[in-house]
């Protein structure tokens, strides 16, 4: 066959395509399992991927979409990077060195891909919303084959197609800005007794050092209706813990994705009320969410969490700095009273909450006094966890025209903010030595023999003795011994 007659056919097959989704994506899976099956007559093996993530939930989650596309399309997970025919980097772009750690990953995959022609790469996520990444990617590393953004990951085997189909070396999608919302593809979760599930995409915060509204784009809220639809299959699936995700959850609702019958009744329908329905279903035994903002969190929502057991009893809040005027520079519209004032008014609703939080350290023009400020905040919050950041200068965000701190200034200061935090998480989490909590068992211990791995409601990991049975379950662990950051404990009795 001639490359005219291949562009032919190509042009042809993708104008066949049905238009709407997830039609369209189901019609480029079959394509692509067609196309596969060269690979698989030539090697005796259907080809694998493996799939890097970076970064947060959302993209683990988006990761698990990815997955359920490629095993549909008939690849098989690798055990390593290195056994795999198809590498795919989720990456993230909150941090400078998120970007460094793809770029050394590359580096290294470029002999393999001289080494056999079936080797392919995928790029997609927040990094690869940057036009200038893009470029980079383009000009120096031209043995990538497949770059797409994090508003069209839902066309994965439609790109595919494109690059297996042999016309185009090199595949690049990158669109500026959500084209539509695709319900229904298929995904691979991680566990099947746990899930993420998203409720809303995007931010509209612009925190002057942040990313992330303009590689993930204005807030869009799903609809009740999706949301509630997608935790019932799940639950149904044999799923009883979910995580409502969102860059700022409550603020869900304020755009929606699609009309909405429970919108039209109740156009205040909010986060609190969504959190209300999700604990009405049956068999859902734990829900927990993130990310708050300090800024929207209200006091419904407190009053639903503590009406509300199968809430889990902890909050994710971040804090940033504990310094007003430092806050207002990073365009995070709370102060350091605000906020106390909201740990106040948790901790007197909630008395046995778990806060945990971020903090960032080295925001342009941050003194020693704004430091002390942030110590004051971890010391009074009392937080049983804390991800402690330096800032990283991320270009297009308004810090980034600040003046910058020296390094080791910031260094300094990062290690003294670390230095109570690790002090005061540590003490603060080892409050419940000595009492019994329910644990959600996650899986085998990979350090301990005869050890199971599990989480309480305030997700503070427990290891305890049992075995691969406990899976999945609850149960009653007396926490023996508060290691830190998790405990060691034993089974009391096996409660659900
Ligand atoms: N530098 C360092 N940390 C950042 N974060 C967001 N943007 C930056 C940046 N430019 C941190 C914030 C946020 C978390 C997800 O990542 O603390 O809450
Ligand atoms: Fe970034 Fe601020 Fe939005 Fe969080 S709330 S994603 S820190 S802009």
């Amino acid at each position: 066959m001639n490359t005219n007659e291949t562009h032919i056919l190509n042009t042809e097959i993708i104008g066949m395509a049905p238009l709407e989704e997830p039609a369209r994506q189901e019609f480029f899976m079959d394509k692509c399992h067609e196309l596969i099956e060269d690979f698989i007559i030539r090697r005796g093996k259907a080809p694998s991927f493996f799939v890097s993530t970076f970064g947060c939930q959302m993209n683990a989650h988006d990761s698990e979409k990815l997955i359920g596309i490629l095993e549909k399309i008939g690849y098989t997970e690798a055990d390593e990077e290195k056994n795999a025919d198809f590498v795919i980097y989720n990456t993230c772009t909150v941090r400078e060195n998120a970007n460094q750690k793809l770029y050394g990953h590359l580096g290294s995959l470029k002999k393999r891909k001289q080494e056999d022609s079936d080797m392919m790469i995928g790029i997609c996520g927040c990094m690869m919303q940057q036009p200038e990444i893009v470029e980079y990617i383009k000009e120096s590393y031209r043995f990538v084959d497949l770059v797409f953004g994090t508003f069209n990951f839902y066309k994965l085997a439609e790109l595919l197609y494109r690059r297996l189909s042999g016309e185009e070396k090199q595949v690049i999608e990158v669109l500026a800005a959500p084209e539509k919302n695709v319900e229904n593809l298929p995904e691979k979760r991680k566990f099947n007794f746990k899930s993420g599930v998203n409720i809303m995409y995007g931010c509209n915060n612009f925190c002057t050092y942040c990313i992330v509204p303009y590689v993930r784009g204005r807030e869009r809220s799903r609809t009740p209706e999706d949301i509630l639809c997608e935790i019932n299959r799940l639950v149904e699936e044999g799923c009883v813990e979910i995580m409502l995700l969102g860059q700022n959850v409550n603020s869900y609702g304020v755009n929606f994705l699609e009309d909405s019958d429970i919108i039209k009744a109740n156009p205040e329908y909010d986060f609190p009320d969504l959190l209300n329905d999700v604990c009405k279903i049956e068999g859902l035994k734990r829900v927990r969410f993130m990310t708050s903002h300090p800024k929207d969190l209200s006091d419904k929502l407190i009053d639903v969490i503590a009406e509300n057991p199968k809430i889990a009893r902890q909050i994710h809040l971040p804090v940033q700095s504990g310094s007003s005027r430092i806050l207002k520079a990073m365009n995070r519209k709370y102060t350091k009273e605000d906020y106390l004032a909201l740990v106040d008014r948790i901790r007197a609703k909630l008395p046995d909450v778990s806060l945990t939080t971020d903090i960032m350290v080295g925001f342009p023009g941050e003194t020693e006094e704004d430091i002390q400020d942030t110590i004051d905040v971890v010391k009074y919050a009392k937080y049983d966890q804390s991800f402690t950041f330096i800032y990283s200068i991320r270009t297009g965000t308004p810090a980034a025209k600040m003046e910058q701190l020296s390094e080791d200034f910031v260094n300094n200061n990062f290690n003294k903010v670390l230095e109570v935090v690790r002090e005061t998480c540590a003490e603060t989490s080892a409050r419940f030595a000595g009492q019994t909590k329910e644990v959600l068992v996650e899986g085998l211990n990979d350090h301990m023999e005869g050890y199971v791995t599990g989480r309480m409601d305030n997700n503070i990991l427990v290891h305890f003795p049992g075995g691969e049975e406990l899976i999945g379950k609850f149960v009653d662990v007396m926490l023996d011994e508060a290691k830190g950051f998790y405990y060691i404990g034993h089974v009391v009795e096996t409660s659900k």
